[in-house]
Formats: C-alpha cells, sequence, structure tokens
C-alpha cells in the first residue's frame, strides 16, 4: 500500500488565503443553519441582479424539484462581461492559447462584450429568441465562449457537444433538443491534427429538418459543404450588425444550458441548469476554492463540451471578472512540456487539470516539468476521477514544487459546481481525498438500503438537501430526473458515486456505483457503447465492463458475442474499435473486444455484470457465487480466454 502523508496548510497560503479552518467553519456552519441568510448574503455578494428575488429558495427532492432565488431577474451575459466595463473593460478576460505555441490572443473584457452583442444580434437576426436552444460544436476558440455568452444575453438556451462526438451523437442531441440553430466551426485543430467539425454538422443534419441556421467561424480555411440559404459566416454575419445588444432580462430559474451527459441506461440526458443559482454556484466556488484574487490568471484544461469547461473557464472566472486562459490544444503538443511553456509564457497562477493529464504527464519523465520554471503557479487542482495519491504527490511536488496546494474538486455535471473539495487557506490536505463539502453542501453515505451510516463509513455518497447549482430537470423528461437521482433514497439527491469517510470527516470518492465508466476524466456509459456494438452486422450481443488503466483511470472492456455465420479474426476486433469510434466518438473506443460465444446470464435472462467485471479486471480470486448462472460453464470459457491478465 502506498503510504500517505497529510499536507498541512502552510503559514504562507493561510496568509493570502480567503478563508482559514475558522473562517470556513463559521460559514459552513451558517450555510446549514441559517440558510435562507446565508445564501441571500451570498446571492447579493457574487451577482448583480436586475430585480431582487421574494423568496430564496423553495424545494422539494422528492419531487426532483427545487427552485433559488424565486422572482429574482438577472441576466447571465452582464453578470459575465457589462457590470465589469467600468472598472476593468481594459483588462483581460480570455487568453487564448492555441495549437501552436506561436498562436495566441488577449480579449479584453471590453472586447468581449462587443464580440458577444455582434453575436447575440447575429442570432436574433436569425429569429432566436428566448427559450429557442442552440447547439454549439467548437473547437477551442474564443468564439465559443462568444457563443455562449451570447446565447445567455439573449434568453436562448444553449446546448454544447463536445468536439469529439460523432456525427451521429451529434445529430442525436440536437434532435432531442429541437436545436435550430448550430454554430460550428470549419475545422478544429488539436496536436496538429484537424477535426472536420463542419463536415459532421453536415452529416448530422441530413437528419435534422427542423435546423434553420449554422453558422461558421473560420479557424483553418478548409474546403467544407456550404449550403447558401441556410449557412453564414460568423466572420461576415457580426460586421453586420451592431456591436450593442440589449440584454433579456431573465428569471432566476429561466434555463441557462443544457448539457448532455451519460447515465447507466442508453440514451444520454439533457442536464439542465437555470440561472441565478447556477452561476452563484459556478462564481462563488470558483472564489473559493481556487481562492481567486483580482489580477490574478487562472487556467482551467477543460473542454468547453464538459461541465467543467462550463463552470470554470467561462462563467465562473468571468462572473467574478477573473482572466481566464482557454488553451486549443493538448497537452503533449509539440512535447510533454507545453503546459508549463504555457504556464511560464502567461504567468499562470492557478492550473485546475484533470488525474489523467496528471499521470500521462508524469510517465513522460520529470524533465519535461522541470525545464519550465512555473514560479507563478500557486495553486493546482484536480476534477473529473480519483487521483492516485502517487500521482497526487508528484503533481505536488514536482509540478508544484511542494508549494502549491492541490485543491481535488468532487462533483457532476447534474451538480453545476464543485462540491465537496479543500479550501487552499482551511483544509489540510490528505493526497488522494476530495476533503470535506463546500457550504450549503451535506453529503452522507448510505447502505443500500438507505440507511444512513455515522462516523467512518463507506457507502453511496448522498446529498441530503438542495443546493442553488443542482440540475433542475433531464430536458423533456422529467420523470427520468426523479427516476435517477430521487428516488434510489426518498427525498435526498443520490451521485451515483460510492464514497468513504475517515476519522476526520474526510470523503474519499471510490468511482461510480452504477454502469458508467470513467475513460479519462470522460464519462461514458456502459449502455452507449454496447449500443454501438450491436449496431454493427456481425455482433449479436455485447456487455461492456470497465478495468483499470494506469493513465487513463479506467479503459473499455468488451465481451462480444458473433452473429452464427461470423468467424471472430483480429481484423473484425479492429473493425469493431473503429465502429464504436464512429458511432460515439473516439474516446469512446474499446481497449479490449474479447470474443465470447455466450455472456453469463441469470435464469431470468439479466447480464451478470458483476462477474464480467472481476474477470476484466484480472479478479478471479473474488469472482463471488456463479451458481445461479443459466450456464455457469460460460465463466470458464471467459476466464481462459481473458485479455487483460497481470
Ligand atoms: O465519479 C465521479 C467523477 O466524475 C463523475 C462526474 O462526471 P461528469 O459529470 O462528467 O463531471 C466531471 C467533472 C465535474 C462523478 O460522479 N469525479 C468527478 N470529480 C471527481 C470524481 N471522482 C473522484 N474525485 C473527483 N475529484
Amino acid at each position: 500500500m502506498y503510504k500517505i502523508e497529510n499536507h498541512l496548510v502552510s503559514d504562507a497560503t493561510r496568509a493570502y488565503a480567503h478563508l482559514d479552518e475558522a473562517g470556513y467553519q463559521a460559514m459552513y456552519r451558517q450555510s446549514l443553519e441559517q440558510p435562507e441568510q446565508f445564501w441571500a448574503e451570498q446571492a447579493k455578494r457574487f451577482l448583480t441582479w436586475e430585480q431582487p428575488w421574494s423568496k430564496v429558495h423553495e424545494s422539494d427532492l422528492s419531487q426532483g424539484q427545487a427552485a433559488w432565488f424565486i422572482d429574482g431577474k438577472l441576466n447571465v451575459s452582464v453578470n459575465c462581461i457589462d457590470r465589469h466595463l467600468p472598472s476593468r473593460g481594459e483588462q483581460t478576460a480570455i487568453i487564448w492559447e492555441g495549437d501552436e505555441p506561436t498562436d495566441d490572443a488577449r480579449i479584453s473584457y471590453r472586447e468581449l462584450h462587443e464580440k458577444v452583442c455582434r453575436l447575440a444580434n447575429v442570432l436574433k437576426a436569425r429569429g432566436v429568441k428566448k427559450g429557442d436552444r442552440v447547439c454549439l460544436y467548437m473547437p477551442m476558440i474564443p468564439e465559443a465562449a462568444y457563443a455562449m455568452l451570447a446565447c445567455a444575453r439573449i434568453g436562448a438556451v444553449h446546448s454544447v457537444v463536445f468536439g469529439g462526438f460523432s456525427p451521429d451523437a451529434l445529430r442525436d442531441r440536437i434532435l432531442d433538443a429541437d436545436c435550430q440553430v448550430v454554430i460550428t466551426a470549419d475545422e478544429g485543430v488539436r496536436g496538429s491534427k484537424k477535426v472536420p467539425l463542419k463536415q459532421n454538422v453536415e452529416k448530422a443534419l441530413k437528419d435534422c429538418p427542423n435546423v434553420h441556421s449554422v453558422v461558421t467561424v473560420q479557424r483553418t480555411g478548409a474546403d467544407i459543404p456550404w449550403h447558401e440559404h441556410r449557412d453564414l459566416w460568423y466572420h461576415d454575419a457580426i460586421a453586420g450588425v451592431s456591436a450593442d445588444c440589449a440584454a433579456e432580462p431573465m428569471d432566476s430559474e429561466d434555463p441557462l444550458f443544457i448539457l448532455y451527459t451519460s447515465g447507466s441506461t442508453g440514451k444520454p440526458k439533457g442536464v439542465l441548469h437555470t440561472t441565478g443559482g447556477y452561476l452563484l454556484g459556478a462564481a462563488m466556488t470558483h472564489h473559493y476554492v481556487f481562492d481567486y484574487h483580482e489580477g490574478e490568471t487562472y487556467w482551467c484544461t477543460a473542454d468547453i463540451g464538459w461541465i467543467t469547461g462550463h463552470s470554470y473557464i467561462v462563467y465562473g472566472p468571468l462572473c467574478n471578472g477573473a482572466t481566464t486562459l482557454m488553451f486549443e490544444g493538448v497537452p503533449t503538443y509539440p512535447d510533454a512540456s507545453r503546459c508549463w511553456q504555457v504556464v511560464d509564457k502567461h504567468k499562470v497562477n492557478i492550473f485546475y487539470t484533470a488525474p489523467t493529464a496528471i499521470r500521462a504527464l508524469m510517465a513522460k519523465g520529470d524533465e519535461y516539468v522541470t525545464s519550465a520554471s512555473r514560479t507563478s503557479l500557486r495553486l493546482l487542482g484536480s476534477v473529473g476521477e480519483p487521483i492516485n495519491p502517487e500521482a497526487w504527490e508528484w503533481y505536488f511536488h514536482v509540478v508544484g514544487d511542494s508549494r502549491c496546494p492541490i485543491v481535488d474538486t468532487w462533483w457532476q455535471t447534474e451538480t453545476g459546481a464543485i462540491m465537496i473539495t479543500p479550501l487552499p487557506g482551511a483544509t489540510n490536505l490528505k493526497p488522494g481525498s476530495a476533503t470535506r463539502p463546500f457550504f450549503g453542501v451535506e453529503p452522507a453515505l448510505v447502505d443500500p438500503e438507505g440507511n444512513e451510516l455515522e462516523g467512518p463509513a463507506s457507502g453511496n455518497l448522498i446529498i441530503k438537501r438542495s443546493w442553488p447549482s443542482q440540475i433542475r430537470t433531464v430536458y423533456g423528461d422529467h420523470q427520468r430526473l426523479i427516476d435517477t437521482y430521487f428516488s434510489a433514497y426518498k427525498g435526498v439527491y443520490f451521485t451515483g458515486d460510492g464514497a468513504r469517510r475517515d476519522e476526520d470527516g474526510y470523503y474519499w470518492i471510490t468511482g461510480r456505483v452504477d454502469d458508467v465508466l470513467n475513460v479519462s476524466g470522460h464519462r461514458i456509459g456502459t449502455a452507449e457503447v454496447e449500443s454501438a456494438l450491436v449496431l454493427h452486422d456481425a455482433v449479436a450481443e455485447a456487455a461492456v465492463v470497465g478495468c483499470p488503466h494506469d493513465i487513463k483511470g479506467q479503459a473499455i472492456y468488451a465481451f462480444v458475442m458473433p452473429m452464427h455465420d461470423i468467424e471472430p479474426s483480429d481484423a473484425l476486433v479492429a473493425e469493431l474499435k473503429a465502429f464504436v469510434a464512429e458511432q460515439v466518438g473516439a474516446f469512446a473506443r474499446p481497449e479490449f473486444i474479447q470474443w465470447t460465444p455466450g455472456l453469463p446470464k441469470t435464469r431470468s435472462g439479466k447480464i451478470m455484470r458483476r462477474i464480467l467485471r472481476k474477470i476484466a479486471c484480472d479478479e478471479l480470486d473474488t469472482l463471488g457465487d456463479t451458481s445461479t448462472l443459466a450456464d455457469p460453464s460460460v465463466v470458464d470459457e471467459l476466464i481462459a480466454q481473458r485479455l487483460n491478465r497481470a
């Protein structure tokens, strides 16, 4: 076992931080004991309201219902841009670092205002109104942030689809939200490779008759398909409209965005977030967790296609008037020192990334890190999956020169903002633990029957009360929200994660307890990969589980039963892997495909995933009871042929 050493808050960190331990304790207590007063104070402090709320909060979690700052009115783009103009109009809002190290840009709050207003006017001219859904399929370029904020300005609801998704996945998401406008780029560029975004849009739109407008940013100048009446170039369109656009006053509970995420059943869920509570959650956590101070440069390496990009590249930092860095490329291009070169180049103070990136860079060797000075760095963050203590220590000692605290932040697309996390000036750190709840968050552990566990314990992680940035509904299917999050345990939110709580009350997230995988920080439903596999003519049945992977955290292991007349082969394995990448996206490509004449099923026909998981993880000594299987002999065959042996 790796020995875990605690890291105490240093004097320097405590002296600089917004909060020390006493401050955290006092605020946390108030947030639970006097929630109305607490949240009213925070909402006034962090946000600018056009009309005050009549009631702070109302919720009925048994129905999945929550409302915050009821009747309050505000606009997110005003909070993220306009209100900063008098004091920091010339300050850089966004530093853009392109794929090539020679390619960068700085966008001031004043320029951001102009760009967002112009694009908002373009959307309006195309008939987009409050409540309409707009799909964004964008690379990591400033126009992606402009597009999100332009939607927010006019009250349109954006649905950002990660640029790594396939045309089919894009189509499904456009249709589910009935988006009528798509904003994209001709191509994306990552690690010198081109991503054919507009071509993918073209394929997706074959089945989306309601899309009447596609706005395309010219990133590479590639030849792309074009439809005169439907398509417009971003640069042409914004040149022809006013640089002012009045912001739509939004109700605190009006939708801000939809973001699709994977669950344990097939179809991705459109997680819907609203205006006031979401923005408060993003801004307040950005302030306290990253201990953001005026004038600092902050870099979150996520893609805007995921919730981390929404809350911690765009909304949280901009709401706080921060300078946020947006990186188009990958950490290993031109070489594995890129992140630290960028840190030095732009004097980055706060760096937030995922364990998978940390492990990948760790494997390349320390020289790539130590060749850069990194003296500007003050704080490091981790998100997306459990961080193993070895990677934590490397991040701390090598990247942070044993000087920068690490905030290991646990949260989800559904929670909108960070939920369990250290606060740098307050929390002594234990590598691998997300530590303690943020303000207003009341976590608990329960056993499978729903009994709450006291003291040090392991169980399923639930949240016992509503918080401002929580998911409001699954777009178009509120019952699915109730079934997924609010039914396993009555009246509380079920996270889908397991966790351990230690003797200091610190939480250690152990990972998903449902059929959701976390591959390189990407959340993938096993059912999505299975549905893709069975679409192939050669496949009769498929079952997908996760297995540990040194860099990715988890990898995809698929058990595939071929059609009776199909001869399994290595070529077919390669074809199936490529097929899944094409159906879902490259990040969902299975690591292992094992052929099998049958799957282990109970007598009632249910696939015994527990057994498949054990085989894929090569944990044969804890296989458990196989006697309830319809045909136990299939297990021996699966074991004999397993691919992932120690
Ligand atoms: O299993 C948890 C894991 O990521 C899941 C949420 O994924 P997603 O909605 O894509 O959001 C990722 C970014 C917020 C969680 O259910 N997870 C996230 N952060 C951590 C984590 N697991 C352990 N430690 C974390 N810090």
